[in-house]
C-alpha cells in the first residue's frame, strides 16, 4: 500500500503541534503523524503488542475509541504514529494526555503513556523521537511538566530521553 500524506487523513489533532525538529531528525524513509482513524489497518495494534498483551478489538470498535479519543475531549489527548512510508504500515507509537489540575496555578501536567516501537527497528533512535515529540506537545500545551510511569529496565531509555527518576508508581489492578 503506497504511503497516504496527512490531507488524505482525518487525524486525530492538528500534526502541526508535532515540533518540526523531530520531523526533521526523522530518516526520509519514515513519517511521524498524529494517530489517524484509518490506522486499525496500518498494524496500530500489532505495534502496541510490543508492549503488553493487546487483543485486536475489531476495526469498528477500535474506531469508536479513536473517535472518543478525538472529539469527547478536546486539546487532551495526543496519539502519534511512526510509520514506515514503503509500506504505510506503522511502526512505533505512543501518547500524551494533558491532566487539568487545581494546583500550580491551574497547571497542565503532561501524561506519557504507551510507548511502543516494532521489535524489528528497536535500538534505532525511534522511542527517543517519540519521546521528544510528545514531550514538545505537551511543553507547547503549557505543561508545567511531564510524567510517566516505567518499569527498572526501561529506566535508562527515559534517562537518554532527558527524564530522571521521581517516585514510586502505585496502582490496583482489577
Ligand atoms: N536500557 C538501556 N538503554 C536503552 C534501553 C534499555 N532498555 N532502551 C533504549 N536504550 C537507549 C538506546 O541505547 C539509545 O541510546 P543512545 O541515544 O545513546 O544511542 C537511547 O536509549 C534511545 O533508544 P531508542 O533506539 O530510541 O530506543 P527504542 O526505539 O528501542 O525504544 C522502547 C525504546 C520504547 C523501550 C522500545 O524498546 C520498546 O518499545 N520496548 C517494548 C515496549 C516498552 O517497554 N515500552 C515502554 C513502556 S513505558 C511507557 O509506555 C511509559
Amino acid at each position: 500500500m503506497p504511503f497516504t500524506p496527512n490531507a488524505e487523513l482525518d487525524l486525530a489533532f492538528d500534526a502541526k503541534l508535532i515540533p518540526q525538529s523531530v520531523i526533521d531528525e526523522l530518516p526520509d524513509d519514515l513519517h511521524i503523524r498524529p494517530l489517524s482513524s484509518s490506522d486499525h489497518s496500518r498494524g496500530h495494534i500489532q505495534v502496541l503488542q510490543a508492549l503488553t498483551t493487546v487483543p485486536d478489538p475489531g476495526a469498528q470498535a477500535w474506531s469508536d475509541r479513536f473517535r472518543l479519543i478525538q472529539t469527547a475531549s478536546p486539546q487532551t489527548y495526543y496519539p502519534i504514529v511512526i510509520l514506515d512510508k514503503q509500506k504505510d504500515t506503522i511502526v512505533a507509537t505512543g501518547t500524551v494526555f494533558m491532566e487539568r489540575k487545581f494546583i500550580r496555578n491551574l497547571g497542565d501536567c503532561g501524561h506519557i503513556e504507551d510507548i511502543a516501537v516494532d521489535k524489528n527497528v528497536q535500538g534505532k533512535g525511534l522511542g527517543k523521537r517519540i519521546i521528544q515529540a510528545l514531550t514538545g506537545i505537551s511543553d507547547a500545551s503549557g505543561a508545567y511538566k511531564t510524567i510517566l510511569d516505567c518499569s527498572e529496565d526501561n529506566q535508562p531509555f527515559y534517562v537518554k530521553c532527558g527524564y530522571k527518576y521521581a517516585g514510586v508508581e502505585m496502582a490496583k489492578y482489577n
